[in-house]
Order: C-alpha cells, then structure tokens, then sequence
C-alpha cells in the first residue's frame, strides 16, 4: 500500500506555481489577480478564505479580499461581484460557499463571467467539461485527477466509481475520469447494490460526506482509493474510507488529513493563474 502524501504534492505544485506567476509579472507586468468573496461569519468559511488568501501571497497572486456582512441584501453582493467582473486586474473570482440562505446563491454565482469563474462553478466551465473541451474545472476534483498523475496511476480502461453526485465534486469527477477514458460508475444515496458495485472498481473515489462509510468489504484487493471526505468526529478529521481497515487491501490510497484537501487550494491558484493567462491572450 501507498500512502498518497497530497500535503507533498501540493507543496510541489504551489512551488511551479510561485515560478509561473513571477513569469507572468515579467511578461505582462502585472500580477495575476484573484478576487475572494466572503458573506457572513461562517467560522469553517473564514478558515478556508484565510488559507486560500496567504497561498495566494505565498503563490506571487495578488488577492482583493472583501467581506460582506451576513445580512448584506442581494443586490450589494451582486453589484460587487460584477465590478469585480469589470476589473481589469481581478483574473478570477472566487464567492465561497455557502452563502447565508436569504441569498439567492445562483443569481449571485451568475455575475462571474465563466473567463474568470475559477472554481469551474458556471453552466458554461461544466458544459465544456461534459463536451471535453477545455475550460476551468472545479479544484477538488481537478486536484484528485492531479493526484492520480502525479502517483502514476493509469485510469485509461480503469473501472472507476465515484460515490456522490454532487456539484462540486462528484459530477466533475464522473467527467474528468470519463475524459480521462475511464468507465465510469456514479453511485448516490439512491443506488441498490452500492456495496458490490463499490467492490468492482478499480479507481474508488469517496465523496459523499459520511464519516467512514467505505468498509473493506466494499474495496477490491488492490483498489486505489481517494477520500474526498472531510468530516468532524469528536473533534477529529475523518474522511468518507475507515482508513484503518480499507488502506491494507488497497494499492493507493489518499490519508484524511493531508490527501486530497491540500490539494484544493493548490489548483484554485492553478485556475487563477490558467484564467490570466486566457485574458491575455
Ligand atoms: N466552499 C467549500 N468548497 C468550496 C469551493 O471549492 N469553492 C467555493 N467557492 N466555496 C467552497
């Protein structure tokens, strides 16, 4: 067994990264510029837009940082994301996720231009997903694929299974590996057989929010597993894989933490810096 070291990987890419982006001051004499958009006081949000503003720093990326009180109205939150639109230096906006629930989360999503959409959210970036051209893609999924690259694992011809479908991460992953000429299986909550379709793949990708739901019996011998999964049991981080008794059956295998979760925030920089470069072409 392999224990895939995302916190590694991540530290390698944002290391490429950091020369791209100064690469990219001296050719257009900017830098590439990432907008973060944070509504409200959400605790786990804060974390995450503090970590992804100092990658940016880190990264040689320009943040524009704005935080907007929880009741701000509908109409404040869209008039800043489309100036953000309009800015020349901001390449990719970023709103984080969840939005307080008086706001009407689409209509807002909807004023980033898919050019600078970098979380690969918009019906546009998923359509050219689907049809396999070229586009953003949404990080976490994006950054399993890397994963897999990385650790020279083949998914052409691969029998994968993602469990979840949902939009951010599951049905990304059912395309990318499908493009990646995968045969793919997507299960959800309403799928029969889940345990034995779960056992055939080759390529398991958890993605489903349930602490430990992936037991050995559901895992080939062999099988590379990737934990999507991040949840909080009594004050501890555990993934969607009992790690303890599937990691000795598998080949390959993400550890929760430090698999797939350092591996987000590196290919949202990744994005950011793919979407400046498009506007400067
Ligand atoms: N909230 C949790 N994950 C994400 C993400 O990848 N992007 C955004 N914008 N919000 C999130």
């Amino acid at each position: 067994m392999t224990l895939i070291d995302g916190k590694k990987i991540a530290a390698d890419i944002r290391a490429e990264l950091r020369e791209k982006t100064l690469q990219f001051q001296k050719r257009y004499g900017r830098q590439v510029g990432l907008a973060v958009v944070l509504v409200g006081e959400d605790p786990a949000s804060q974390v995450y837009v503090r970590n992804k503003i100092r990658a940016c720093e880190e990264a040689g990326i320009r943040s524009f940082a704005h935080y907007l009180p929880a009741d701000a109205p509908q109409r404040a939150v869209e008039e800043l994301v489309c100036s953000l639109a309009a800015d020349d230096e901001v390449h990719g906006i970023l709103v984080q996720l969840p939005l307080p629930p008086h706001l009407d989360a689409e209509r807002i999503l909807a004023c980033i231009p898919a050019s600078k959409d970098v979380d690969g959210f918009s019906a546009q970036n998923i359509g050219r997903l689907a049809l396999g051209e070229e586009g953003t893609v949404a990080c976490t999924p994006l950054g399993v694929m890397e994963l897999l690259r990385r650790s020279k694992i083949e998914t052409r011809g691969r029998r994968a299974v993602v469990l979840g479908r949902s939009k951010i991460v599951g049905r990304p992953m059912a395309l990318l590996l499908l493009n990646a000429d995968a045969t793919v299986t997507v299960c959800h909550s309403h799928t029969q057989g889940l345990a034995a379709i779960c056992a055939q793949a080759d390529i398991l990708v958890a993605a489903i929010g349930k602490p430990r739901f992936v037991t050995a019996d559901m895992v080939k011998g062999g099988a590379v597993v990737i934990d999507v999964g991040i949840n909080r049991v009594d004050g501890k981080l555990v993934g969607d894989v009992d790690f303890e008794h599937v990691a000795p059956k598998t080949s390959f295998i993400t550890p929760v933490p430090g698999g797939v979760g350092p591996m987000t925030i590196a290919m949202l920089l990744c994005n950011a810096l793919a979407c400046a470069e498009r506007a400067m072409q």
